[in-house]
């Protein structure tokens, strides 16, 4: 596997492989790497003749008191699995390279981006926007890979892709949850024992609420809501929000239907804020 720092090689052998006909997938990372990006990486695998996977730890997509400074950086680590998964290239830019001096051009998702992690993370999805449109024109991919447990990153991906008129499919993968049903997230191993077991609430809010709605003919989102909050709440979680949005536009749902998602993000302690999303009936 080839390990390149510089956007300028990695046009380079990305055109040598278009001139090929060779299919290009791109999985975009952040590192810290766990099961679920593994699972992207297999993903793209099924689909293409080469694989990108790109770790680039994005200082615009976290706010001031966010996790930038600790986040971890494990790159003998996930290299060594980016490599035991098949991939070919490995783009692991340093920070200049992407954001050059005097950097100053953003790309925005605009409604999208503002409701649910947008409204405590008001610059975040600005921040992923602009990076992943820096990794497609740097890549070129011909099929991206992102994690369904990122449900509102994937729909604004979506969005991206459409009108700045990019060629390149957009796949989504299932989430991939420990055996007790919490989704695998880099953020986990901030969790200590304690924190482990309160985190279990996002999967039992999942779980009961879907349970109600296969049950219930007609079922308002507003009780989806309630009840996902009394779990929470009672397992010592803090609700951030909690959502019945519609699975490709993320237009909130007044009742619950076919493509109703339920959507929410909790804080768990003090700093530990962690996400999760199901369809509630499939
Ligand atoms: O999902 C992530 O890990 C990041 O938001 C992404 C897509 C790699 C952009 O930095």
């Amino acid at each position: 596997m080839k390990v390149i720092r510089s956007s300028r090689e990695m046009y380079e052998l990305s055109a040598r492989w278009k001139k090929t006909a060779q299919v290009i997938s791109l999985v975009p990372t952040m590192g810290c790497l766990h099961e679920g990006h593994l699972s992207l990486i297999r993903h793209a695998r099924e689909v293409s003749d080469k694989i990108i996977v790109s770790l680039f730890v994005n200082p615009i997509q976290f706010g001031q008191n966010e996790d930038f400074d600790s986040y971890p950086d494990q790159f003998e680590r996930d290299s060594g699995l980016i490599e035991a998964e098949g991939s070919d290239a490995l783009f692991y830019p340093p920070p200049e390279e992407m954001y050059t001096e005097n950097f100053q051009t953003s790309v925005k998702v605009k409604t999208l981006s503002q409701g649910m992690c947008g409204i405590d993370r008001p610059d975040h999805f600005g921040g992923v926007a602009t990076v992943v449109t820096k990794l497609f024109n740097i890549t070129s991919p011909d099929i991206a890979v992102f994690g369904k447990k990122d449900f509102q990153q994937l729909i604004i991906i979506k969005r991206l892709v459409k009108d700045l008129s990019y060629n390149i499919e957009i796949i989504g993968a299932p989430i991939v949850r420990e055996k007790d049903g919490l989704a695998m997230s880099s953020r986990n191993v901030y969790l200590d024992s304690a924190g482990r077991k309160c985190a279990l609430c996002l999967y039992q809010a999942i779980q009961a609420s879907k349970k109600i709605s296969h049950s219930r003919d007609e079922l308002s989102a507003e009780q989806i809501i309630e009840e996902t909050k009394k779990i929470v709440t009672q397992a010592g979680g803090q609700l951030e929000y909690a959502v019945v949005v519609n699975e490709f536009t993320l237009v909130p749902d007044n009742f619950v239907n076919n493509n109703s998602v339920l959507a929410l993000a909790v804080k768990i302690g003090d700093s530990v804020r962690l996400i999760d999303n199901s369809k509630l009936r499939s």
